[in-house]
């Protein structure tokens, strides 16, 4: 293929600016699809993505446009997906960078454009959506010159609704952005940017050829893995798969390589010939790492090797959560899983119910803590409940995240107090507009995985948006809060807080428990203790016995409607010692304000 005609490009977009509407309108325009095929969102495929309205996996499509050859590789915009956005930008030499004209840039999609920027990548920015009322491109394209030094000029005016301006868009990206450079007589070097697997075809990855050929029927080595397969079918997606018989240098397009495991073609790998290697793999490969921790527990114990299975399942297609079976004294046995954020960790969930027909329970997020021994052994725990007691260790270290907001300059104001007041030291405060603030903070993650994102958004009615970056471990001043259930402490509810928020915790934990906790047959004391000491309490009353007492007579309808409803509710319903807990409660739990 004459290499000159081709343009690798992804869309790198914020949540809800219209990128998968974009996608839908370039389909058209370039006849990928039949108008009557056509559905919205056409690329994302997972149902949950649907009706989320948010992109999770990326999806790459092959599109003819006039006489050129373009790849669209689609991102996720979430703030958890950021390693899926640096893979694909790997494997593109241009940006198109959407901004909602409504709303001007935010923060995780300037974090993307910089990381485009050290890629060498040429940017081509439109703003969308000039059709709303709202829409202001004048300001925001001067915003975006401001900011990415990109000239407003330049920066094309678009809506991806009704298609106006879409082909100009079509025609900067032939002209702007470079073609694809690479050897083809140079041996084999692709790059893996994304896996799924497929219960009929095993593992489809999304690769991009670098250097070399990939041919269908030839013996691959997966460098990182360093396995070697043979390449059963090679293809491009158009956007239903379509096989070819080889890729060249540039170009984009899927492998099946007849493996069970996505854990063994991971985004980063590189892919070379197994009879002629390539002296190195290609840059950045890295393992995603797990953020956010949290027990997840089947409702019915006799669920838990369905869970087990389904665990396994969903790892052949997310090779980025981890999982490893624990044991609560109170949930019983389970599994201890990690995520690479909030938003992740409720897929995951979602998705484990809604595919597999599970209940479960799970847990308080929690975050990974290393723990100073006495004696000086270092230990990393994710789970509270194995956190040593305060006379067997030195100290406690936790993860810190540097965090950037952008916000309208009219919330600074609450945005400060909200990172103050969740341990956060400011580094950097910079108006990037009159009217756009840019902070920037120091803070524990532990504090971030809570229900920061969600007051954040409250407090500045959805303007405000978030970036964040790991930068290691600091000593804090922490205490597990444990909950006491009738005299038993409950391992699912203990937690790891600052000294400074302990007794606030436990004393909220008592109060919603009690709330949340239907009466029984007798009093049940809650308590919040500290290493023995207890630092709160609350007690639910002994309840009356006839849940239909109250509805005297009468409407019998309305009786065994409540009885049912009973019944239904006992199905959720996880015995605790003697104590009868609904899931709600656990669920409800976590969110403490
Ligand atoms: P993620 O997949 O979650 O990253 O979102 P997205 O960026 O793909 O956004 P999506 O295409 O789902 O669009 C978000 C909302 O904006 C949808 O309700 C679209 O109908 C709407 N939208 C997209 N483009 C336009 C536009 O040009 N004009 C108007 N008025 N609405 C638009």
């Amino acid at each position: 293929m004459d290499l000159s005609r081709l343009r690798n490009v992804s869309i790198i977009a914020h949540i809800d600016h219209g990128k998968s509407t974009l996608a839908d309108r370039i389909l058209e325009i370039c006849g990928a699809v039949d108008a009557r095929e056509m559905r919205e969102q056409y690329l994302d495929s997972m149902d949950l993505e649907r009706e989320r309205g948010i992109t999770i996996k990326l999806q790459s499509v092959r599109l003819d446009y006039r006489d050129h050859v373009i790849n669209l590789i689609d991102t996720p915009g979430h703030v958890d997906f950021g390693y899926e956005v640096s893979r694909s930008l790997a494997a593109c030499e241009g940006v198109i960078l959407l901004v909602d004209a409504s709303q001007g840039i935010e923060a995780q999609t300037l974090a993307n454009c910089f990381l485009a920027l050290e890629h060498d990548l040429e940017i081509v920015a439109a703003l969308n959506k000039i059709d709303l009322p709202a829409a202001d491109p004048d300001l925001y394209a001067g915003e975006i010159e401001r900011v990415l030094g990109i000239p407003a000029d330049e920066v094309l005016r678009i809506s991806a609704k009704t298609g106006d301006g879409v082909p100009e868009l079509l025609d900067a990206v032939v002209e702007r952005i470079p073609a694809p450079v690479g050897d083809l007589d140079a041996p084999l070097q692709a790059l893996i940017f994304d896996s799924h697997f497929d219960q009929y075809r095993g593992v489809v990855s999304s690769v991009r050829v670098v250097n070399g050929e990939l041919a269908t029927d030839a013996k691959v080595r997966f460098m990182q893995a360093g396995t070697v397969h043979e390449a059963n079918e090679v293809g491009v997606r158009r956007p239903e798969p379509t096989a070819v018989k080889s890729l060249g240098p540039g170009e984009v397009g899927y492998l099946i390589a007849g493996i069970k495991d996505v854990g063994e073609a991971r985004s980063g790998e590189t892919v070379t010939s197994a009879s002629k290697p390539a002296p190195s793999a290609l840059e950045g490969y890295q393992e995603p790492k797990p953020m956010v921790f949290c027990g997840l527990y089947p409702v019915e114990g006799d669920e838990f090797s369905d869970l087990r299975d389904a665990l396994e399942k969903l790892r052949l297609n997310d090779a980025s959560f981890t999982y490893v079976p624990e044991t609560s004294g109170a949930l019983g046995f389970g599994f201890r899983c990690g995520f690479l954020g909030l938003l992740h960790m409720e897929i995951v969930r979602e998705r484990l119910e809604r595919e597999f027909d599970l209940s479960l329970i799970a847990t308080a997020p929690s975050v990974e803590y290393r723990v100073i021994r006495t004696g000086g052994e270092v230990v990393e725990i994710d789970n509270p409940s194995e956190m040593p007691s305060p006379g067997e260790m030195e100290g406690i270290e936790e993860p810190y995240l540097k965090i950037t907001i952008l916000t309208p300059s009219t919330y600074t104001g609450t945005v400060m107090e909200l990172c103050q007041g969740k341990r956060g030291v400011m580094k950097n405060l910079e108006y990037l507009s009159p009217e756009r603030v840019e902070l920037q903070y120091e803070i524990p993650l532990a504090e971030v995985v809570m229900d920061f994102f969600d007051q954040l958004k409250s407090r500045t009615q959805g303007y405000a948006s978030l970036d964040y970056d790991p930068i290691g471990y600091q000593a804090s001043q922490l205490s597990k809060v444990d909950i006491l259930l009738h005299g038993d402490p409950v391992d699912a509810f203990s937690m790891i807080v600052h000294k400074d928020f302990a007794y606030d915790y436990g004393r909220k934990m008592c109060e919603k428990l009690k709330e949340l906790i239907p009466r029984q047959q007798f009093d049940v004391p809650i308590q919040a203790a500290i290493g023995g000491k207890i630092i709160a309490r609350q007690t639910v009353k002994a309840f009356r016995k006839d849940v239909t007492e109250k509805l005297y007579g009468g409407d019998i309808t309305r009786k065994n409607k409540l009885l049912q409803k009973q019944k239904a509710g006992k199905k959720r319903m996880k015995s605790i010692g003697r104590v009868d807990i609904p899931q709600e409660a656990f669920i409800s739990a976590l969110k403490l304000d």
